[in-house]
């Protein structure tokens, strides 16, 4: 035990010049949006392979897409926490099931976008205790540059994380938004406060994964955990006819080369990450 007390040290000095010697304390992983059967099917296969290869203890999971497509129901999300998931966050398709009214008024793991307008059912944040776990936070927000008008995000996460700071240090954000700028720009703000800030929405993996100075890990996008041979998880030829036309047309969930697409972050107990991955794993 001293020998493994005094490595870590030694370790931890020598990646840090002796400044600061902290535990990493929960390695988490973080779901790009969830489409449809497939997506849900990838999350319940590969799963478990990722908790044991990366030693997982905490899974958060972006549903908005969950059912067929759009929004989520009390039975995607039911077959979302079996998988494994301990949070399930949400986005700009919140309302497309008239079922997620049940899910904002009882189910305590799931929150939507915090930056709705006061008296709106359900919660933007929860704090989960596991056993063996500091408590850990999620903060779900949207984004509103080419996105539908909510509250100002930065105005309310800023309030949202000094209360949440109270509570624990471990705190995970889900920024539900399209505009690269805005996401930087919120995690920036929030670099320091926050654990991680991980955008969604876009469907598309992003590769600038990075630590900011005051220890905030950042990922642009995490992209989608479902069928790749797609249009961000649609059929293809119907999203092509409709650039064409301008017609309505049925969007289908696509079917093929089904992918889990996320990022593992590693946290110390001071709230700080240490470590930022992403993951893109497809179903054999
Ligand atoms: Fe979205
Ligand atoms: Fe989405």
């Amino acid at each position: 035990m001293m020998l493994r007390v005094w490595m870590c040290f030694m370790d931890c000095s020598l990646k840090t010049g002796g400044k600061r010697c902290y535990r990493v304390v929960v390695k988490l992983l973080f779901i790009g949006d969830i489409v449809g059967q497939p997506g849900r099917r990838a999350v319940k296969e590969l799963l478990p392979k990722l908790r044991d290869a990366h030693g997982l203890q905490f899974v958060i999971a972006n549903g908005e897409n969950s059912a067929g497509g759009s929004g989520i129901t009390p039975k995607t999300a039911e077959e979302i926490f079996s998988a494994g998931v301990d949070v399930i966050t949400c986005g700009d398709h919140l309302w497309d099931q008239k079922e997620v009214v049940e899910l904002l008024q009882n189910e305590k793991r799931f929150v939507r976008p915090l930056n709705y307008p006061a008296g709106v059912a359900g919660q933007g944040s929860v704090v989960v205790e596991k056993p063996g776990l500091p408590p850990v936070a999620v903060l779900n927000l949207q984004g509103r540059t080419f996105m539908p008008p909510l509250d100002n995000p930065f105005i309310a996460a800023r309030a949202e994380v000094e209360r949440l700071r109270r509570q624990t240090k471990i705190i995970f954000v889900d920024f539900h938004a399209e505009a690269t700028s805005e996401k930087i720009a919120v995690a920036r703000m929030l670099d320091g406060q926050v654990s991680a800030v991980v955008g969604t929405h876009t469907h598309v993996q992003t590769a600038d994964e990075q630590i900011f100075p005051g220890g905030t890990a950042y990922l642009s996008d995490a992209g989608f955990t479902g069928p790749h041979e797609s249009v961000l998880g649609r059929e293809i030829e119907p999203i092509i006819q409709r650039f064409l036309t301008g017609l309505p047309q049925r969007f289908e969930v696509a079917k093929g080369r089904v992918m889990l697409h996320g990022v593992v972050v590693e946290i110390e107990e001071d709230g700080k990450a240490t470590a930022i991955r992403r993951i893109s794993e497809s179903l054999p």
